[in-house]
């Protein structure tokens, strides 16, 4: 990767991808839905949060471990489930997974990964490893997903519960993103027909064939029967759904918009996390994705709550800047970012992240 040590912030790894990506590609990866209020909300409910300092602390060990769904980790931040790679560097998946393997960060892996989950899991076979499901219209297929993320040493199952229809995607229509032949869906190709791999569909046209819209609550047993593993569901924004999942008895729940890409007019993810945080009752893990792009948003999520929060789009800037460098690059700024916000807070170690640390803009101000 030449401009490495160019790169000192996410934003800069967002430029370099920027110029290097299809413009088609590129408005699929920014893009929200709708009029992307929810997208810039993300991104505005952590700009106006403040930070309060606690001074006067020995800080020359600020310690970043931390545990998810108890498995130790070198970070409370993780990379979230994004769709096909492939869009944007030749190793697609197996880039992403050395960078978070080399570094012990939890990764999640789309259902939609270019590369299949088998492979995936021997480029780096030690790492912790999560496996986002789409339940399927066809129930044998989403079995055999659930048994082949078991055989791969994924340590839970993220269902997304926030996509039984794709998004309105406004932005990627009008720029005329089509998924392009040649990039394969490496999980779900062999269940194709005879007909063989579909070439360029629409994303739309992906989602309408494959995921089940009739998902319901009920049937979340169907998936608990077909696996060992502990549940999450992504895409919980309200205190009603989380009593459910507590009901439901799932081990996590991500709160998140799916980065503003789905209900346009959805809160920011940061809005919802109290309300989330406080019906859990700890009961399960909350964590969080959606606009986090600094070390300070990371502590501001888990300052309200988030047993830890994920990252979306800024994994796929590192991949195209640079592949596995480039994405070892985010996750090593945002790691640095992360341990001087801590420094500067007075927190040694994440547990030591408070809620009376944040605070707002004064509206006055
Ligand atoms: C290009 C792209 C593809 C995505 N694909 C998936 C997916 O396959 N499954 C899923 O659960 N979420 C998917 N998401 C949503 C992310 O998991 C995550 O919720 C979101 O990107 C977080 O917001 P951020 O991009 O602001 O960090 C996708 C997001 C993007 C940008």
């Amino acid at each position: 990767m030449p401009e490495e040590g160019g790169f000192q912030t996410l934003s800069d790894l967002e430029e370099s991808a920027a110029r290097r990506v299809d413009p088609k590609v590129w408005a699929h990866v920014q893009g929200g839905a709708g009029e992307q209020r929810t997208l810039r909300w993300n991104r505005e409910a952590f700009q106006v949060r403040t930070l309060r300092p606690r001074v006067l602390v020995d800080v020359r060990r600020v310690r970043t471990a931390h545990r998810i769904l108890g498995r130790p980790v070198d970070v409370p931040f993780f990379i979230s489930p994004t769709s096909q790679h492939g869009l944007l560097h030749p190793e697609a998946e197996v880039a992403t997974a050395r960078a978070a393997a080399g570094r012990n960060v939890l990764a999640v892996y789309s259902t939609l990964s270019t590369r299949g989950l088998e492979e995936i899991a021997e480029a780096a076979p030690r790492a912790p490893r999560w496996f986002q499901l789409y339940v399927h219209q066809d129930p044998a297929i989403t079995k055999d997903l659930l048994q082949r993320a078991e055989a791969g040493g994924y340590q839970a199952i993220v269902i997304t519960v926030d996509a039984p229809v794709l998004g309105v995607r406004d932005s990627q229509d009008k720029a005329g993103f089509v998924m392009p032949p040649g990039v394969p869906l490496g999980n779900l190709d062999r269940y194709a027909s005879s007909k063989g791999h579909e070439g360029s569909l629409r994303q739309a046209d992906h989602f309408a064939r494959r995921t089940d819209p009739a998902m319901t609550w009920d049937r979340l047993a169907e998936v608990r029967a077909g696996t060992h593993l502990p549940l999450v569901l992504k895409g919980i924004l309200t205190a009603g759904d989380t009593e459910r999942a507590v009901d439901a008895g799932v081990s996590g729940i991500v709160v998140s918009n799916h980065g503003g890409r789905q209900l346009d007019g959805a809160p920011a993810t940061l809005w919802a996390l109290s309300e989330v945080v406080k019906a859990s009752r700890g009961r399960l893990e909350v964590y969080l994705d959606g606009g986090v792009r600094r070390g300070a948003d990371v502590l501001v999520a888990m300052a309200l709550g988030a047993r830890a929060v994920g990252l979306g789009r800024p994994i796929l800037w590192g991949l195209a800047a640079g592949g596995e460098a480039g994405v070892g690059r985010v996750l090593d700024l945002l790691r640095k970012d992360l341990e001087i916000s801590m420094a500067l807070t007075g927190c040694r170690e994440v547990m030591e992240i408070r809620p009376e640390m944040v605070g707002e803009i004064p509206r006055d101000g």
